[in-house]
């Protein structure tokens, strides 16, 4: 098959040029959503009389065909293509013959590539979304079974107050319902359609752009297509998200990793999310958790991998901007990969009451015993010297007592704080946030 721009250069590429310029082996994965994006193309073009009934028809007819085959799993039909784009093209010109010569009328593989990066990231947007809800109901659902569990709540990792188990996992809870903020507004930048714009200045042809995009389903048209080729905000919003997520798996994975030590006990992990060693006979390791904080380096390193292809590139469309979509595969199968795998680990961790009881010393009541004191009238520097002196030389406090604990946590039974109304408050809320992306839309 000769080279799209054969016209101009007849001689046909140096093989080493070919190999160094393909994107197939990474843009393959567009493929559906190029097909999809040429359909809607090829309905416009009919409904404004450039195509036929009938040419559009064949043209439809021969792309359905090539999805239905690229759903089911088919390889690259052929290898020799630069791009996912020529592949389907040439493979569509192989089997309907010339009138496939129509299918590229008004378009550019400059839109083109731009339509279907929108298309995948609004797929990539809502799973990632989806997964959080996941992992956020599987928190909801441990918080829910723990409410009247209590762990010593730390600061420079060092013993504070009491915090039941139920307001820890909800911490991270809310983490999540601010990621899926930033989540719905990477969908709202992705959810634009570039198709008009051409190679950069649109077509003397009379398109219809909002028809095409109305036909994808996009909220909205850009406003100006050299705008619209060299736009790569969306995908910089997605692995900015993303990059937020992992921070918070990765935070999240560290105290798993804490948790299970025997030093503190707080939490079993199960068998079947634990590994072994290969050397060690007693070893029961958290690589999950491990494998989530390391990982949580790929979205980071992905984020700035695409801004520094981005930084001082001119309008409109260049070749750098192929390099958007090995970093926007690597992180979307990242966090969704890892908010997965961290959803199953937190669903399956089991709680040792006893052992979180244990670490609740009567240090934990300290600030409640000073602001007692201020409800008497002392000033309360006063009364944090008067407390803070007791605590003076105490090595191993004593254990406080469930009472006393559960007396604290009631005392702070207030808006931000860890009592039990709070709790329940917080987890009915929670269960009422949506991880949908096209809620309200
Ligand atoms: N493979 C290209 C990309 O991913 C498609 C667009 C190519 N456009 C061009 N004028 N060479 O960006």
């Amino acid at each position: 098959m000769p080279d799209l721009w054969s016209g101009r250069l007849p001689g046909g590429l140096d093989p080493e040029v070919r190999r160094f310029s393909s994107s197939l082996d990474v843009d393959w994965r567009l493929a559906a959503y190029d097909i999809r994006g040429s359909l809607a193309h090829v309905a416009m073009l009919q409904t404004v009389g450039i195509l036929t009934e009938a040419e559009a028809r064949t043209i439809q007819d021969g792309l359905t065909a090539l999805l239905d085959e690229i759903v089911g799993g088919a390889a690259p039909w052929n290898l020799e293509a630069e791009d996912v784009h020529s592949a389907v093209e040439e493979e569509l010109t192989r089997r309907i013959g010339q009138v496939a010569g129509k299918l590229h009328t008004g378009r550019s593989r400059n839109d083109q590539v731009a339509l279907d990066l929108h298309l995948y990231a609004r797929d990539a947007l809502r799973a990632t979304a989806a997964e959080a809800g996941r992992l956020a109901h599987a928190l909801l659902a441990q918080a829910d079974a723990h409410q009247d569990v209590v762990l010593p709540g730390y600061t420079h990792m060092q013993r504070a107050q009491p915090v039941p188990v139920s307001h820890h996992l909800l911490a991270y809870v809310w983490m999540l319902s601010r990621d899926q903020e930033r989540l719905r507004q990477a969908y709202r930048s992705a959810d634009r359609s570039p198709l008009g714009a051409g190679a950069l200045a649109g077509s003397t042809l009379p398109l219809d752009p909002d028809r095409s995009r109305q036909e994808l389903g996009l909220a909205v048209l850009y406003e100006n297509g050299l705008d619209a080729v060299s736009d790569r905000d969306f995908l910089l919003e997605y692995l900015a998200a993303a990059t937020q997520v992992m921070l918070h798996l990765s935070r999240l994975a560290e105290e798993l990793v804490l948790w299970s030590t025997r030093e503190f006990g707080f939490v079993h992990i199960d068998d079947g999310w634990a590994t072994g060693s290969s050397m060690m006979p007693q070893k029961k390791n958290p690589d999950v958790a491990e494998l989530i904080r390391g990982r949580s380096a790929r979205t980071l390193a992905d984020f700035v991998g695409l801004a520094t292809v981005m930084k001082g590139l001119p309008l409109s469309y260049n070749r750098d901007l192929q390099e958007d979509k090995a970093y926007l595969f690597h992180a979307a199968d990242t966090v969704v990969g890892a908010l997965s795998a961290m959803a199953g680990l937190v669903g399956n961790l089991t709680f040792d009451a006893a052992a979180m009881a244990r670490g609740l010393t009567t240090e934990l009541l300290a600030t409640d015993e000073a602001e007692a004191l201020v409800v008497d009238g002392l000033p309360f520097r006063e009364a944090h010297a008067r407390i803070g002196v007791r605590f003076r030389d105490v090595q191993d406090p004593p254990a406080a007592g469930a009472d006393a604990i559960r007396k604290s946590l009631r005392l702070r039974d207030r808006p931000l704080g860890p009592g039990p109304d709070s709790v329940r408050d917080q987890i009915a809320r929670a269960r009422r946030l949506s991880w949908d992306l096209d809620d309200g839309r």
